[in-house]
């Protein structure tokens, strides 16, 4: 019986057209192709129609659900839009490069929308519990100079913190960092990486 796997994928280089991350993207999806799983995918370019949370924003999300004013539901609409694919998917593909040693802002404007009290986390008894279950993430990572791991890698446990506090802890990293000291190296060192992690099937 073949299955069908739900993909969200998501592209954070502001360098979309030329980006690594995006290719190396485009071969781990490739990769979970041949897996032997149907794949049912859905894209989306973080530079595109993103916003960042104000105070209308905050203050609607703080409102009940029931007595918001429909100002208030209008501007909570893209997040939920968002939330509702991530609930959509079992396997989320994100690729980002760092930039100035975190995420790109457009990633980070995402991260905002998602993370949502009662919604994708909620505070119980004992803190913080993520509300999304079963999901798995692969995150590929490009850098310029910057080891992965390193000191100044403000990227990999800052993104696995935050696919955490809202459920899913199976998170993978692929780390293409150094390109500008060994580009092939690099990049050849990612591919292994993402078949290592997902091995084809033979046919
Ligand atoms: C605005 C900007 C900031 C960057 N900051 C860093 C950095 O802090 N550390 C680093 O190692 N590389 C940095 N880089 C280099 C990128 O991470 C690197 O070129 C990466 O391969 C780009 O990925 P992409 O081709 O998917 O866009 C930066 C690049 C840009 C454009």
């Amino acid at each position: 019986m073949t299955t069908t796997t739900r993909i969200l994928r998501l592209d954070a280089s502001a360098n979309q057209a030329a980006s690594t991350s995006v290719k190396l993207g485009d071969h781990l999806i490739e990769r979970l192709r041949q897996s032997g799983t149907q794949i049912d995918l859905r894209s989306r370019d973080l530079n595109q129609d993103l916003r960042f949370i104000d105070s209308d924003w905050i203050g609607a999300n703080l409102t009940p659900a029931e007595q918001r004013a429909p100002e208030q539901s209008a501007r909570l609409a893209l997040s939920d839009r968002l939330i509702d694919e991530l609930k959509w998917a079992d396997h989320i593909v994100l690729t980002t490069p760092m930039y100035n040693f975190g995420i790109p802002a457009t990633l980070k404007a995402w991260i905002d929308q998602v993370c949502r009290a009662g919604i994708t986390f909620r505070y119980g008894p004992n803190g913080p519990e993520g509300l999304l279950a079963n999901k798995r993430v692969d995150i590929v990572v490009t850098t310029g100079g910057a080891p992965l791991g390193s000191p100044v890698d403000f990227v990999s446990d800052y993104l696995r913190q935050v696919f955490r506090f809202i459920g899913i802890d199976d998170v993978n990293i692929v780390a293409a960092d150094k390109m500008n000291v060994d580009a092939d190296a690099s990049y050849n060192g990612a591919i292994a990486q993402i078949e290592t992690a997902h091995p084809a099937v033979a046919a």
